[in-house]
């Protein structure tokens, strides 16, 4: 079951720039880009270090601060090789940030 959890205000976003946070113990990053936001696991697969809302944006080509992995924010996939990161659906409420977070139990690993 994935239910929609309050993660942040839209005010505490800036614009092309990446943000972390950590929901019920998962770490997200959080950007907003032309008044969207995305959001993913703020975690690299590469080293499994929360780097990624620290990264470089081109539109919504995130590029990792440590090695250069670069990730598709839409999609989570990794454009450069096999593999990805969580991609979140985010739904905004007012200006509540939510994302939907799935169970722990039910969150699909790739
Ligand atoms: S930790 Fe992200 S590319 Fe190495």
């Amino acid at each position: 079951m994935t239910d929609f959890v309050k993660v942040t205000t839209l005010d505490t976003l800036r614009e092309g720039k990446g943000r972390a946070f950590t929901v019920e113990g998962r770490e997200l990053a959080l950007f907003l880009i032309a008044g969207v936001v995305y959001a993913i696991e703020n975690l690299c697969p590469h080293q499994h270090i929360p780097v990624l809302a620290e990264g470089e944006l081109c539109d919504t080509l995130l590029t990792c601060p440590m090695h250069g992995w670069r990730f598709d924010l839409a999609t989570g996939r990794a454009v450069d090789a096999s593999g990805r990161v969580t991609a979140y659906d985010v739904r905004i409420e007012g200006k509540d940030v939510l994302i939907a977070l799935p169970d722990q139990e039910t969150q699909q690993w790739w």
